[in-house]
């Protein structure tokens, strides 16, 4: 073809990427590989083979592993931990940044050797991924250079079991890896069989460039190899990366164990187009939002959301957009979209779409352009017109498919953009910067890109809210996930709590006390319990002091709904939310005598002890009223033009269940983060002394607490705590008592994977400094990051 003929078609050539070295690796490993354990590869063994998406061909073979191959990398890691751990955080430093410069030195590397096992483009890998990873270890080694300085206290983990996904597979390494290697745990990590090899790439050369052995060990297999990781006794935190399904599995599985727990699951994210966008621009933002990666993204704009006005419009850009994509084999690179990972995703994909288009959803795909027919290629999909009951609509597809709808005011955008069980991430598109704001902040998601879409820096924190799972990756919000608290570092477990025999009651001709039943306290109001059952509350000596109303499931349901209708809390302003408690605490002050009397009575120990509790409650109220308005987010500079906003947003409705000791300290201690941050709870108090809080109720009644913020069921902890726990309209649960009520609050919680904050039966001193402050605060909160991108 003559030079004026290619300019005639303007048609690309093709560019392959060369595989020599990335295949003269695998063959350096006769093609299988064992686990990389203690520094050195195992033996191969009960081989699986791994494919290579784009020509089905194998490409090597991996070993599944065994429970003897779990142990075994779980007491490496454990045996170098103390070491890693004792290590000043500046040497980690140093082995971070050497772990950032090795995979800039082998960048080309490991992009061909990512695009061969996954089939993604390798203009992805060679200018996202790799990059990305080499970014998050710099990032990490700064952390562990600071982490003496600005974690003071805090103590790693210990051994991290990893599990992580296929679709990123050497970025959410480094997601997982650069972390807890910063704060001195180590990791026995679990890649996904389908794409292990950057992975076992990854910790050889890491050995080379000096990690210590043990510090990373890489285990492959399936799930079951993952399952018996995330079991190992002697793992101290698992940090997840996949499908729901999975990530709840995983948290019924690690209920009551005390292992720490972060869950990245899916999402079907909104990407919401207003009439005064710039349309091209938002055109692009789909390209990326849901065809990069082939769309098996978890915070891929799955869902667009179009403005009534310019729907048709936008559409028909879109459409012609597509006809230039261009599918093919990738190492190509001149391609955008590589191949789906496996068949059984392909076919997978495949089905959802003929679901969608019977549902009635009008296909589009492009007209023109090769997808290739063998290996397994999808072409870019667009579902037009889906209803929100299609599952398409509702369900993550993982692909490069988006399903379109329009509305019609912004209100109603965001009401059908936060109808998803998921909560990962959302795009809003709009020129005004007002409305663009407005919308971020009614998100309720993790993350939200301003005209903008899918960008991840190591300084921001990634992560969702409902399904989509619970902590976050990345930057100073990620670092506690591999941090232990000084909370209970030298905690014992807490003594049972046994209910004192009654005194038997003297009968007599006086008058007997006027009788008096504690109500509970719902929506502001005093309320009879539903059952209409009540208990004595007696001294710790057995004398009977007055009855108190028992609560039941329907009672818990009626306090739930109250809090959620009391939003007024959540949207007051911070600086209204510390005049109340400031009032809040000046109203009990007020009663001291009472408070110190009742405590005396019932909990015993007399009235210093007495005083001590109340006087250390009234400090603590004092304390979250001051901290209202100052617990503030941040704002992150990532290497864009712009910044992302770190908002603290409160989870939303919070179970508080008490432990029975200092029944005042304790509640308060609980609550008051809660609501300062702008949480509604229910609250159930200490069963030893339930009227400590039922005093409170006239207290909240004169201190302007909105009805519903704040709502007392007195009642069995175990019992309302399972309901509490099982609740899908709670947000977040924290239960304090004994190491079974904490199992059953974390097994319980899988219904919406709720937030919890559980003791193991370990006691909290309740009048250390511990027992406050910004680590409660911290508790309180979901950061919710929003990129806002500077220029035209
Ligand atoms: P998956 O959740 O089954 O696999 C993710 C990882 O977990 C893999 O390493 C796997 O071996 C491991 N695993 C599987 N079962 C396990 C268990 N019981 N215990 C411990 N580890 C276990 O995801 P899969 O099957 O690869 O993909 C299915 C769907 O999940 C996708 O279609 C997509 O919708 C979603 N997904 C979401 C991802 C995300 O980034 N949020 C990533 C991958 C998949």
């Amino acid at each position: 073809m003559s030079v004026a003929e290619f300019f005639e078609t303007m048609d690309y050539g093709a560019a392959p990427e060369g595989d020599t070295e990335a295949r003269g690796w695998i063959k350096s490993h006769q093609g299988a590989f064992g686990h990389f354990i203690d520094g050195r590869f195992t033996e191969p063994s009960n081989p699986i083979d791994t494919f290579e998406p784009a020509t089905g061909a194998v490409l090597a073979t991996i070993s599944k592993g065994s429970r003897a191959d779990v142990d075994k990398a779980v007491k490496a890691a454990k045996a170098a931990q103390k070491k890693w751990a004792t290590m000043p955080g500046r040497d980690r430093a140093r082995h971070l940044y050497a772990l950032a410069r090795m995979v800039q030195r082998h960048a080309r590397l490991f992009a061909v050797l990512e695009a061969l096992d996954n089939g993604k483009p390798i203009r992805e890998t060679r200018d996202i991924d790799v990059p990305l990873v080499a970014r998050h270890f710099t990032h990490h080694a700064g952390w562990a250079q600071l982490q003496e300085k600005e974690f003071p206290g805090y103590a790693p983990v210990g051994v991290a079991g990893q599990i992580i996904p296929w679709n990123f597979p050497l970025l959410m390494l480094a997601w997982k890896v650069a972390p807890a290697l910063a704060f001195g745990n180590t990791v026995v990590l679990k890649p996904a069989e389908w794409t292990s090899l950057t992975a076992l790439l990854f910790a050889e050369l890491a050995t080379q460039v000096g990690l210590p052995p043990g510090v990373l060990n890489i285990i492959t297999g399936e799930g079951e190899t993952g399952a018996l990781l995330v079991d190992h006794p002697e793992i101290d935190k698992v940090a997840f990366t996949g499908s729901t399904e999975v990530g709840r599995l995983i948290r019924k599985q690690t209920a009551g164990s005390g292992k720490a727990l972060t869950l990245e699951l899916g999402g079907k994210s909104p990407f919401i187009v207003f009439d005064d966008a710039d349309l091209d621009g938002a055109v692009e933002g789909v390209v990326d939002a849901i065809w990069f990666n082939q769309g098996q993204v978890c915070c891929a704009g799955s869902r667009l959301l179009l403005h009534e006005p310019i729907a048709e419009t936008f559409l028909a850009r879109l459409e012609k957009r597509m006809e230039t994509l261009r599918v093919g084999a990738p190492l190509d690179k001149t391609i955008d979209m590589g191949a789906i990972v496996a068949p059984v995703q392909h076919q997978r994909i495949a089905d959802l779409v003929d679901e969608g288009v019977k549902d009635g959803a009008r296909l589009v795909q492009p007209t023109v352009g090769q997808v290739p027919t063998s290996g397994s290629f999808y072409p870019p999909t667009l579902l037009a017109n889906v209803v929100t009951s299609s599952t398409v609509a509702t369900e993550e597809i993982f692909g490069p498919v988006a399903v379109s709808m329009t509305f019609r005011t912004p209100d109603e955008a965001v009401q059908l953009a936060n109808h998803s069980r998921y909560g990962l991430a959302a795009s809003v598109w709009s020129e005004s910067i007002s409305l663009a704001l407005e919308v971020a902040a009614r998100m309720d998601t993790g993350i939200v890109w301003v005209n903008d879409t899918n960008m991840m820096d190591a300084a921001c924190g990634f992560g969702g809210k409902k399904e989509s799972g619970f902590g976050r990756e990345g930057g100073r919000e990620g670092a506690f996930a591999y941090l232990r608290s000084p909370l209970w570092s030298k905690a014992k477990l807490r003594a049972a709590w046994t209910p004192p025999e009654p005194m038997p009651v003297a009968g007599g001709f006086s008058a007997p006390a006027i009788d008096r039943t504690a109500k509970l306290y719902i929506g502001g109001k005093q309320i009879r319990p539903d059952g209409n059952y009540s208990r004595p509350v007696l001294t710790s000596k057995g004398a009977h002091v007055a009855d108190v109303g028992v609560g039941n499931r329907k009672d818990i349901r009626n306090a739930v709904a109250a809090a959620r209708k009391s939003d007024s809390w959540t949207k007051a302003s911070a600086h209204n939310r510390a005049q109340v408690l400031f009032y809040l605490a000046e109203n009990l002050a007020a009663r001291e005598q009472e408070f110190i009397e009742r405590l005396a009575s019932v909990s015993g120990g007399g009235k210093t002890k007495a005083h001590k509790q109340f006087e250390q409650s009234l400090d603590r109220l004092f304390l979250y009223a001051a901290y209202a308005d100052k617990f503030e987010g941040r704002v992150h500079e990532p290497p864009l033009h712009g910044v992302a906003i770190a908002m603290h947003e409160p989870l939303g409705v919070v179970g508080v269940v008490c432990p029975h000791e200092e029944p005042l300290l304790a509640m308060v201690s609980l609550a008051a983060p809660l609501l300062a941050t702008g949480n509604r709870v229910v609250v159930v108090p200490s069963e030893a002394n339930p009227l400590i809080a039922t005093d409170l109720y006239s207290v909240l009644e004169t201190s302007d607490v909105p009805a519903g913020a704040f709502n007392i069921v007195t009642g069995s902890s175990n019992e309302l705590a399972a309901v509490l726990a099982s609740h899908a309209d709670v947000d977040g649960l924290w239960a304090f008592g004994s190491p079974e009520l904490s199992a059953q609050c974390e097994a319980l919680s899988v219904s919406n994977l709720k937030r919890t904050f559980v003791d193991y039966g370990r006691a909290t001193d309740w009048y250390s400094d511990d027992a406050a402050g910004e680590e409660w605060l911290r508790r309180s909160v979901d950061v919710k990051n929003v990129w806002v991108p500077y220029g035209e």
